[in-house]
């Protein structure tokens, strides 16, 4: 056997929102290449970490009232979580945000500036004069000069297509405060990817790449390469750029380099030599799997920043295309923009696991979730096919075999095949054709089940004189049970594991050499998997559609550019006059105002709403001092549904007026006001 060193990763997920199903697809993908990979006997590491920086990152902390290290914090938690429920074993999981990356990224981009790949020059932004900062174009809105279509982002317009600098925008809007931008200019560092024209045109042809990558990219360099703008003006969340204050890299610069960092974390922690990975002429093999929207900043940016600062450039990139389900793009108010929390709610994860892996192949199309067939293969494939072949013998041998197998292999020739089968789903497995191994794997059951619908062990186990051949029949249906469950192993851990504990079998490398288990005594066999319940489907949709009302969340299924931009829009619709009248607003007062220690933006504040008191959070901690605070008045809506927060229950809102920082203004002194008092 081969003694691969193998390094994986998969995208790094935003840690600005959950993991849902789209994204499983890819985790799910390569964490099955990664167990066959191990499973083969190669030394394989994965490692992912959350992707932390950029403005989209740093806005929700500000709206929740965090400091963006608590929010990473949270999230990557959850995502753990997520991803530990669903099998996907990373050997590490860190953040971009970290000392490691700090280091690297801070390497990288000193080697290309000492290589001449950097230089500078100052460009026209707008600029939000209300936020203080500069807005990238998925913050800008307005009427779209071609076809005025209102509220387009400023790069393009969904309704014409068309695509445009957000100065052509009409009426244009940030879409954080809702201020008009205004043209600012600063100095930004780009890097000089025209440079690496050459080393890119030989390094995309060059076998790292699916062919239809490969064609992408050939256009994209007849169409000229571009400098790549990294650099970002404070107030941004990430990491400073060395030698310009005040600038910090693009999120999309320290992003991949986060492969590194996890992997030089995970060296630190076990003493792996991370040059041998990494050096120029390393010998180890590197594999990216991304998804086909991020395949420019892979195949194009990553190489060659690579190249430029001296360091070995990946094996391969391995695209996949985006999830559908049934048959559409994933929508939050059909309930099939699904959380992987949701799905975990109702559903086993293995069945998802072999889904996709039923429906992958090497190529980059989009792969459909249709729940009807979703139930259809789980229920046949795994429940009937395989699960159902321990089960039909596992109860003779129980019974009447006091659960030893035999000790003929009564079938060698049959054994053989299953075994032999072991270097084409091998090489499936290896090229990420998934769902041609699940078919080999599938045929190989139903010759099982055929083996055992003819040797019918149900009339042996009535015939007198028959028991050798009965034992015989049903051990050899466990051994070929063996060997399919070695060949689901990446796909189905945790129900191999449970049936390799029904084996009494140790882990199970890969099948090549294997015999067929004489004489051995194995457990009680307990049911290893059950049908997908239409009921349970039901609910994941409903739950879904829940989500949606109980969270503002913007962010495209597949747009993995500046999401969550919506999510700041100013609110525009107009309201009619019973929708005012629905709003309880009293003057209330602050009788006490305590600092919230994780949160940097907020105060907790007890306030008296003149027939009861209640706990409000309030946004308002970088305007005021709690004890300024107390004994004064302030205007509360006391009908808002109660909101949980981390800190504990908000019961209201306080109502401020003002830009935002120093300048919040709650009620004055002055103003004649009394507690309990009704505004309207
Ligand atoms: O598209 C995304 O979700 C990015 N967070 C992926 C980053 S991958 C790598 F470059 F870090
Ligand atoms: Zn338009």
């Amino acid at each position: 056997m081969s003694n691969r060193k193998i390094l994986v990763t998969s995208a790094l997920p935003y840690a600005n929102g959950p993991i849902h199903i789209g994204h499983l697809v890819e985790y799910i993908q390569t964490d099955i290449w990664v167990r066959f990979q191990k499973q083969r006997g190669n030394l394989c590491y994965y490692v992912c970490a959350d992707d932390t920086h950029g403005t989209p990152i740093m806005l929700r902390a500000d709206m929740e009232g965090i400091t963006p290290e608590t929010l990473i914090a949270k999230v990557s938690k959850e995502h753990q979580a997520d991803f530990d429920e669903f099998g996907v074993a990373f050997d590490n999981y860190h953040s971009t945000h970290s000392e490691e990356n700090k280091t690297l990224s801070s390497l990288i981009y000193e080697r290309l500036r000492d290589a001449g790949h950097i230089n500078s020059r100052s460009i026209t932004q707008g600029y939000d004069p209300v936020k203080k900062m500069f807005l990238s174009d998925r913050f800008i809105k307005g009427d779209c000069p071609k076809c005025g279509a209102v509220d387009q982002y400023g790069d393009g317009c969904e309704v014409c297509g068309s695509t445009y600098s957000p100065t052509d925008l009409k009426n244009a809007v940030s879409a954080i405060s809702g201020a008009k931008p205004v043209p600012k200019d600063s100095v930004h560092y780009f890097f000089n990817l025209e440079n690496f024209n050459d080393m890119l045109r030989e390094w995309t042809t060059a076998g790292h790449l699916q062919p239809e990558i490969s064609n992408k990219l050939a256009e994209w360099l007849d169409g000229g390469l571009k400098q790549w703008d990294i650099s970002r003006d404070a107030p941004y969340f990430g990491f400073e750029i060395p030698d310009a204050p005040g600038k910090y890299f693009y999120v999309w610069l320290d992003a991949p380099i986060g492969y590194m960092a996890s992997f030089k974390n995970l060296c630190d922690k076990q003493g792996i030599d991370f040059d041998e990975f990494w050096h120029k002429d390393s010998t180890t093999e590197l594999y990216h799997f991304i998804g086909k929207d991020i395949i420019y900043f892979h195949a194009l940016f990553w190489p060659a920043m690579l190249a430029g600062a001296q360091f070995r450039t990946p094996s391969a990139i391995f695209a996949h295309g985006f999830l559908t389900v049934n048959g559409e793009k994933m929508s939050k108010s059909r309930g099939t923009f699904i959380k992987a929390r949701t799905y975990l709610d109702h559903l086993n994860p293995e069945y998802l696991r072999y889904y996709f892996a039923a429906k992958l192949s090497a190529g980059v199309d989009d792969i459909d979730l249709n729940f009807d067939d979703f139930s259809q293969r789980v229920n046949s494939d795994l429940v009937g096919k395989v699960v159902n072949i321990a089960s039909r013998c596992s109860g003779f041998i129980s019974k009447r075999f006091a659960n030893r197998l035999s000790d003929n292999c009564s079938e060698p020739e049959l054994f053989a095949d299953f075994v032999n089968a072991n270097d084409t789903i091998a090489e499936l497995y290896e090229t990420r054709e998934f769902a041609k191994a699940m078919r080999e794997i599938m045929a190989l059951a139903d010759k099982a089940n055929a083996y055992i619908d003819d040797k019918k062990p149900w009339l042996l186990a009535k015939e007198d004189g028959k028991d050798q051949e009965l034992h015989d029949v049903c051990s050899m249906g466990l051994n070929l049970f063996r060997v399919l469950a070695a060949y689901l192993k990446p796909v189905l851990p945790t129900l191999v594991k449970e049936a390799e504990q029904f084996l009494a079998i140790e882990s199970q490398n890969w099948v090549a050499g294997l015999q067929p288990l004489k004489g051995h005594t194995i457990n009680e066999f307990k049911p290893l998997m059950t049908r997908v319940e239409a009921d349970k489907i039901a609910a994941i949709i409903e739950d879904s559609k829940e989500n949606l009302e109980k969270t503002v969340d913007a962010v495209k299924a597949n747009s993995k550019v500046e999401p969550k931009a919506k999510q700041f829009e100013p609110i525009a619709d107009t309201i009619q006059i019973d929708d005012f009248a629905k709003l309880d607003l009293r003057i209330a007062l602050i009788i006490k105002a305590e600092a919230v220690p994780e949160a940097d933006k907020l105060l907790k504040l007890t306030v008296d709403i003149g027939d009861e008191t209640r706990t409000v959070f309030a946004g308002i901690k970088s305007a005021y001092k709690p004890e300024e605070l107390e004994g004064r008045l302030t205007l509360v809506l006391a009908n808002l549904a109660p909101r949980k927060m981390k800190f504990g229950l908000s019961e209201g809102m306080v109502l401020a007026a003002g830009p935002g920082g120093k300048d919040i203004f709650v009620l004055s002194p002055d103003s004649g006001a009394v507690a309990g008092m009704r505004v309207k």
